[in-house]
């Protein structure tokens, strides 16, 4: 792990050490024995295997999954393409993330579809009662972030798949902060889309991702293009499709090396002793609440892996600098990442520190002196 102590997996996880030799033999293949070739000799793996582990990690078929290169282009492969009209409602929550929401933003100007934010209820919980209430069936997709990029609260998302379950509408959850920290199954959830990326808590590179897309979603997008992996033009005039499972929503073209990485860290988190940090988690927050000027970003009554706060003179930006000089990595995150949630609490900025399983009870101690020290609080 080196000298630093990473508080930053909501950021980027920490890659393992198999994961970086494995694809540096993709990358030493590539330059010894040419790219294409490199790739067939890999077309078990990036053709067959990393499926079947997303799928088994994600508790979904195998031909329901589609890889990307980025959670917003798993979400943004998937919902701009919605036929909706104006007769149609859309639910956020206030954690949702911002890309997503300029996505809806763009597809309500285009159709004129109307997008509600489901209330909280005064700690910050979802008001479940409220959706139970107010579901019929103009809502056309509901739209939950597991646990959003801005504060830990884990939403509800199975209590709300049962709740939404008899009801005509789309359920889109973002799990882009959760698979790889909490247990994710889109068939308990009971979603149609589920998107996440997997360079964070799954400790994957960059550049990869990944969504669940139920068949009867899939079968109702307009979806204006097919790339050649699953499409063939088969006259002058025409193409048909050969593929209409969810790798019909990807581009043909991508990275080896990341995708076989990508392998490597599903394997190494299939293979691994189910892991559990709440104690390294409870004891971040309680170093955070205990330190003189802060104050604590944790809505809701469940949380997970990410502490967010503020400080009432330090700006984040000088914490994370702080902190950085001392070789403890957290971030600093911006109001307008997860801006409905963030605006209603008038955040612009805050610092974000979020464990895994590799970050230890000495690493937290550390991180509490060094953070006194960065408020002035003392070392
Ligand atoms: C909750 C959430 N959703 C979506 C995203 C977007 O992921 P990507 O940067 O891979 O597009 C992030 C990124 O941090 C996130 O935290």
């Amino acid at each position: 792990m080196g000298d630093r102590i990473h508080l930053n997996t909501a950021g980027a996880g920490l890659v393992p050490a198999e994961v970086r030799r494995a694809m540096a033999e993709v990358l030493d293949r590539e330059a010894a024995d040419g790219c294409y070739e490199t790739e067939e000799h890999y077309s078990p793996v990036i053709g067959e295997e990393v499926y079947q582990r997303l799928a088994r990690v994600l508790d979904a078929p195998a031909e329901d999954i589609a890889l990307f290169d980025s959670a917003t282009r798993a979400w943004c492969a998937v919902v701009p393409k919605l036929r909706l009209g104006p007769a149609d409602r859309v639910w956020v929550t206030p954690y949702e993330y911002a890309g997503n929401l300029i996505s809806l933003f763009s597809l309500r100007d285009r159709t004129g579809c109307r997008i509600e934010v489901v209330p909280t209820l005064p700690g910050g919980d979802l008001d479940l009662a409220w959706m139970a209430a107010n579901i019929a069936d103009d809502v056309a997709l509901v739209s939950v972030t597991h646990i959003p990029s801005g504060c830990g609260i884990v939403n509800p998302v199975e209590e709300i798949g049962r709740l939404l379950a008899p009801y005509r509408c789309f359920y889109a959850v973002d799990a882009c902060q959760s698979v790889g920290q909490l247990p994710v199954s889109a068939r308990r959830i009971g979603c149609q889309l589920l998107t996440g990326a997997g360079r964070k808590f799954l400790r994957g590179p960059r550049g990869t991702a990944f969504a669940y897309v139920a068949p009867e979603l899939r079968a109702v997008l307009a979806t204006d293009f097919h790339d050649l992996h699953v499409a063939r033009v088969d006259s002058p005039t025409g193409y048909r499709i050969d593929d209409r499972s969810a790798r019909s929503l990807e581009l043909a073209e991508r990275g080896t090396a990341a995708t076989v990485g990508f392998n490597t860290a599903l394997t190494l988190f299939e293979e691994g002793t189910p892991f559990d940090h709440k104690d390294v988690f409870q004891a971040l927050r309680a170093t955070v609440e205990a330190t003189p000027g802060t104050e604590l970003i944790v809505p809701g009554t469940d949380q997970s892996g990410i502490v967010s706060f503020r400080h009432e003179h330090v700006p984040a930006e000088v914490i994370r600098a702080r902190l950085a000089e001392r070789r403890i990595n957290v971030w600093k995150i911006v109001g307008h990442h997860t801006p409905i949630y963030m605006a209603q609490r008038g955040i612009d900025t805050a610092v974000r520190a979020s464990v895994h399983y590799y970050n230890t009870p000495d690493e937290i101690e550390v991180f509490g002196r060094a953070l006194r020290a960065a408020v002035g609080a003392g070392a």
